[in-house]
């Protein structure tokens, strides 16, 4: 399934029509790669995300792009790492697919992700990207509409993480 891609680079770049902003509950702004999308995004995002009223763990909330190249961001805050027994695996899970639903939602043909929840968080790297490349392959099988997906990974462990839980999946 090429739809499905990992690359290294800095999302903030990415030119698809939405990018997802690993975000915390308040929608806010924090630093990582929340903070470099506000940063790019200019402070209107900001402006915007004040009247949303926050969001869930697991969830997501769409807002226009502003300066950046792409038309939407999908804020979506990750689950904290907690051990693994306070549901963090089946949260991840539905970030990933509440961000394509939201994308499918608002014609979104092209959607990059960051790690979501593996930097301050804290998640452990190769069991998020195995549950991300999971939940966005079931994802596409059903939702035609959705042409390409990328991971966009910000240093070279994320991205082997990635990329081996990609071709397993893909039988490779
Ligand atoms: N492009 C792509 N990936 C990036 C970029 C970038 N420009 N910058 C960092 N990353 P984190 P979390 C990677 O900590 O664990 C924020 O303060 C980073 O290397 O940004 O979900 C929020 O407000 C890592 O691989 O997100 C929340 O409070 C990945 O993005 C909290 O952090 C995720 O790291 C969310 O924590």
């Amino acid at each position: 399934m090429e739809k499905v891609s990992v690359v290294r680079g800095d999302i903030t770049r990415e030119r698809t029509d939405a990018i997802v902003n690993a975000a915390n509950c308040s929608l806010l702004g924090g630093g990582g790669v929340d903070g470099a999308i506000h940063r790019a995004a200019g402070p209107r995002l900001l402006e915007e995300c004040r009247t949303l009223g926050g969001c869930r763990t697991g969830e997501a909330k769409i807002t226009r792009g502003y300066d950046l190249a792409a038309k939407y961001v999908i804020h979506t805050p990750g689950p904290i790492w907690r051990g693994g027994n306070g549901g963090e695996d089946a949260l991840l899970r539905s970030c990933y697919l509440s961000c394509l639903r939201l994308a499918s939602e608002n014609g979104c043909r092209s959607v990059a992700f960051p790690s979501i929840s593996t930097g301050v968080y804290h998640f452990p790297l190769d069991r998020a990207a195995r549950i991300a490349i999971t939940a966005i392959r079931e994802y596409l099988a059903d939702h035609s509409e959705i042409d390409e997906v990328r991971m966009v990974c910000f240093d070279p462990r994320t991205e082997e993480a990635y990329r081996a839980a990609l071709d397993a999946a893909e039988g490779k």
